[in-house]
């Protein structure tokens, strides 16, 4: 192997020693050279190569006793990696700065990974240093692909995710409908639950004005008569004889006690005060029957809950009013913004179904309250309560334990679900035999 070009003669006259270090600078400069992996070339701008350190002489192209005096034009490589080898000898021996590049060739059908570095080492040369770097790039590939890969995998991901948002987002959107639905189907099941008592409760007070009416009727019939021969005897008045006049009274007289006029006064204020009574009445449940039936706006509304219950409880008052007395503890309450009509089914159901547990006579207690920032409306009734079984399934949509015709099983999954609209929480508590109280918490300030 010749000895590196770069490498210093060293002559000193100074004697041996001088030498001796000399040579020990050399010794250790070779074993550096040859302790390195790379391939190393002194190369002329034309392409010659004038010099070469190489310690794995496999990796030559041309058999290394031919290299020296050999043209980098001749190397059996590809063309364009000819003209890029020459492209930086020229950059590094006429700009002076280190060249450093990449490539790729093919040795033995597999691709090898070359650093090459070219640094001006003369006016005319260069020294060319070429370092076998296939394993790295082969790391930083592989390393590449599966970051590639990783990539794919996420972007597949996040289509997964996205996709199954959009289903989640379409089934919640269609929950919703169908929760909208099943409120109006619980509600009118209740109203045509509701709607016999109804008519019973409006028919009693329609029958007595009715009644009345037909009395009013015949006194005014009694009354007509009167009145006219009242007229006459204003009109004979001061012209007519005083015989005229004193028949006239007379006559007036009979009609009085024959109509028996003083039973029929002091019955019609009475008879009047009680048809406006029941007409009232019939508006009172019109009203309130209205209130239940009408459609929510969809917009929340500021509503008194105690003028609700009132309201619900007029509604439903026929239900009740043979079953059980009830007991009303409404403290004052601050507006909540709600859907009153939402709640009032809720109210209505809780009510039924507590008349519907009482088996025979009871009581049914409502309570509200201000309680932090809470409104709270309790309804217990004295019933024949749950076992734990029955409530264990209460909310389920479709469970009662009521014979056909007299439950939906819809009421209290209806009611939870209005009650959760409005982030509030509806508690139970019941035990056979010893009644139910239903709690609900409703908060004032919406989250
Ligand atoms: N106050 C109560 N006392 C006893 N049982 C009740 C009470 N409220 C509800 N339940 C029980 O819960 C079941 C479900 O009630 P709900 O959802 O309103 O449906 P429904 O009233 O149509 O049966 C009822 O069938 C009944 O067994
Ligand atoms: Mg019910």
């Amino acid at each position: 192997m010749p000895p590196p070009p770069t490498q210093p003669e060293r002559v000193s006259p100074e004697g041996t020693e001088e030498r001796a270090a000399g040579s020990h600078t050399e010794e250790r400069l070779n074993a550096l050279l040859q302790a390195l992996p790379d391939l190393i070339f002194r190369q002329r701008l034309d392409g010659t190569y004038l010099d070469f350190i190489v310690n794995k002489p496999e990796e030559l192209l041309v058999p290394p006793e031919h290299l020296i005096g050999s043209n980098l034009r001749d190397l059996p490589i590809p063309q364009a990696l000819i003209d890029t080898f020459f492209m930086y000898l020229q950059r590094a021996i006429g700009g002076g700065a280190l060249q450093v590049f990449e490539y790729e060739i093919e040795v033995a059908g597999k691709p090898q990974y070359y650093e090459a570095r070219i640094l001006r080492s003369g006016l005319d040369e260069a020294v060319c240093i070429i370092r076998n770097i296939t394993e790295r790039k082969l790391t930083e590939l592989r390393l590449h692909q599966q970051e590639e890969e990783l990539r794919r995998h996420r972007d597949h991901l996040e289509e997964l995710v996205q996709s199954r948002t959009e289903k989640l987002r379409q089934a919640t959107r269609e929950l919703e409908e169908r929760q909208v639905q099943l409120i109006q189907a619980e509600k009118l099941a209740s109203l045509g639950q509701m709607a016999a008592g109804v008519a019973h409760e409006v028919s009693s007070p329609v029958g007595y004005v009715l009644s009345n009416l037909g009395t009013l009727s015949q006194y005014a019939s009694a009354l007509t008569p009167l009145l006219r021969l009242q007229r006459e005897l204003l009109d004979t008045q001061g012209s007519s004889s005083p015989d005229t006049r004193e028949a006239l009274l007379t006559r007036m007289r009979e009609h009085w006690s024959q109509q028996d006029m003083d039973a029929l006064l002091e019955d019609l204020p009475e008879l009047l005060q009680e048809s406006l009574e029941g007409a009232r009445r019939i508006k009172e449940i019109v009203q309130s029957l209205r209130m239940f039936a009408r459609e929510d706006s969809g917009e929340p509304q500021l509503a008194d809950l105690n003028v609700e219950l009132e309201a619900t409880l007029r509604m439903v008052w026929n239900e009740l009013k043979y079953k059980c007395t009830v007991a009303r503890d409404l403290q004052p309450l601050p507006p909540l913004r709600c859907h009153p009509t939402q709640l009032s089914q809720v109210f209505t159901n809780l009510l039924i179904n507590s008349a519907q547990a009482i088996e025979t006579r009871g009581e049914v207690h409502v309570r509200t309250r201000h309680e932090g920032g809470e409104v709270v409306v309790q309804i217990s009734d004295t019933g024949k309560g749950m076992t734990p079984e029955t409530l264990s399934r209460l909310f389920t949509p479709f469970f009662t334990t009521k014979p056909r015709g007299q439950g939906t099983g819809l009421g209290l999954s209806v009611s939870q679900s209005i009650i959760a609209r409005h982030q509030g929480r509806i508690d139970v508590q019941s035990a056979p035999g010893k009644g139910t109280t239903f709690t609900i918490r409703l908060p004032l300030a919406e989250p």
